[in-house]
């Protein structure tokens, strides 16, 4: 590598990504900024993405700027003319998959030397990874991270024209940038911002240095959003922030809570409204209250729980209690009896011994989730639970994993059991991914539930009887009758 060219690099800093200093927030309309719309005419992309929904609705707004640039969207990669990856730092096997990913695409960039090959959303904001890239893996063309997606257009037009190899990571966050365009993955159901970055800090974590402080959108933003969405036909909109219950704590200039956006977005014709994620120490009784009083907010609350030991949960930084927890899924339970909850759980964090793991077990069976992601903890470099020290074999984590589990999907048969015989709301999305004759939609609860019907049904309500119910999904027929 030329060092000199390296100078022109600007990479990221985890220790500057830590730092919190004002929370005036700017807010920039991305209009300005195309001024090459031509460059991608004759020319395809491919996204691939990983992780969360957040990084979703990013790869649906890189898609929206290439298209803007006149890129079309392929899903061969031997014809694309460019090949976005757009990752996840959450654990390390997320880094090491596409670290794997990279290599496989290396022929690519050995039979056509004009592909351009680029790295986008956390791995990036890690110096750590940027280094490695640049070290081993020199035919990645383009680097940048999670705060500089609008950069998009200049970044190509440097790559695409001035073959340059581009490496821009911002760590320290700044502007919310507007009206960035999209290319929407779903017709009838749609990702809506309402802020990004996390300030919570729970020690094993990395997404606060990866997506920076918390920012919220504007209410009447988003509000727009959503009434344009209505207007388009969708029929579902799922509000997304690291912690959804945080939303406005930002605001200088205002006191609008995330009760205050869900008590406006109930009285928009949107039929269905879901929101994630929640923290559990920021969820109040005015969003419980608002949650109750309006039909189209759907009855599942994702309420990521990490741990039932309260030694665990204070190494965690989680600010709650295994009973402040329990009591929060009381108070939610009565409020909206036939609610699903679901949650994540981490196992094997340093310390975590076989009594805080069965305090675990206890608190999954008190909450009777229905449906949970499980993880064993993984050292994250940079956070502080990395450096804690943990002397349980990592096979013993495996096997608690295990037990977790099996507790975990009694909870989802259980969950659709409930439903069995019933008549249920169905959002059809499409068809089975196993039979194409037979069609594949999400009840209010967020069962999925496959029947058979014409496909004309996709995008659309319908009504549907459930007949069988198994662990991963139910299945019923068609409702033909009035009600
Ligand atoms: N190791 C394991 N799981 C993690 N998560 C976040 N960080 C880690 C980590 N270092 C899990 C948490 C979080 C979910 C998105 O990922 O359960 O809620
Ligand atoms: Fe990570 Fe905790 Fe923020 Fe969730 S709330 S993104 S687990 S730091």
């Amino acid at each position: 590598m030329n060092k000199l060219y390296e100078e022109y690099y600007n990479k990221p800093s985890l220790k500057s990504a830590r730092k919190r200093k004002n929370k005036h927030t700017e807010h920039i309309d991305f209009n300005a900024h195309i001024n090459i719309k031509d460059v991608g005419q004759g020319k395809r992309y491919m996204i691939q993405t990983y992780g969360c929904q957040g990084n979703e609705a990013d790869s649906e707004t890189m898609k929206g700027i290439l298209e803007a640039l006149s890129f079309k969207e392929t899903q061969r990669e031997e014809n694309a003319d460019i090949i976005i990856l757009n990752t996840c730092a959450i654990r390390e096997n997320a880094e090491n998959r596409v670290f794997g990913e990279l290599g496989r695409l290396k022929k690519y960039k050995r039979e056509n030397p004009d592909l351009i090959l680029g790295i986008a959303g956390c791995m990036p904001q890690e110096e750590s990874v940027v280094n490695r890239l640049l070290e081993k893996y020199q035919y990645v063309d383009l680097i940048f991270g999670t705060h500089n997606i609008h950069k998009l257009p200049e970044y190509i037009e440097s790559a695409l024209m001035n073959k340059e190899r581009v490496v821009e990571v911002f760590s320290e966050e700044g502007s919310i940038i507007e009206n960035m365009p999209k290319k929407r993955e779903h017709h009838s159901k749609a990702w809506v911002n309402i802020m990004f970055g996390c300030d919570e800090f729970c020690t094993y974590c990395i997404v606060p240095y990866t997506r920076g402080k918390e920012r919220s959108r504007d209410p009447k933003s988003i509000i727009e959003e959503v009434a344009s969405l209505v207007k388009e036909g969708y029929k579902e909109v799922t509000l997304l922030g690291q912690n959804v219950n945080a939303y406005g704590r930002d605001f200088t200039d205002k006191t609008y809570t995330f009760a205050n956006l869900l008590d406006d977005l109930g009285n928009i014709d949107m039929p269905r409204i879901r929101f994630t994620t929640s923290h559990p120490n920021d969820f109040d009784d005015e969003t419980i209250e608002v949650l109750a009083n309006y039909d189209n907010m759907m009855p599942h609350i994702h309420l990521p729980v990490q741990s039932g030991s309260n030694s665990v949960l204070k190494k965690m930084n989680r600010k709650y209690t295994k009973e402040s927890y329990l009591e929060l899924v009381r108070k939610i339970k009565k409020a909206i009896p036939d609610v699903a909850l679901t949650t994540d759980i981490i196992v094997g964090f340093p310390s975590e011994t076989e009594e805080d793991f069965l305090e675990t077990l206890d608190l999954v069976e008190k909450c009777q989730f229905e449906g949970a992601f499980t993880f064993v903890f993984s050292a994250r470099k940079g956070t502080p639970a990395a450096s804690y020290k943990d002397n349980t074999p990592f096979s013993e984590k495996k096997e608690r994993l295990m037990r977790l589990n099996k507790a975990i999907n009694d909870g989802y048969k259980d969950g659709h059991l409930r439903f069995n015989g019933e008549l249920v709301d169905v959002l059809v999305e499409g068809v089975s991914k196993k039979d194409d004759e037979i069609l594949a939609g999400y009840t209010p609860h967020n069962k999925l539930i496959n029947f058979a019907g014409p496909k004309s049904l996709i995008g659309t309500l319908q009504k549907v009887k459930v007949e069988e119910v198994k662990t991963w999904f139910m299945k019923g027929s068609l409702y033909e009758g009035t009600g």
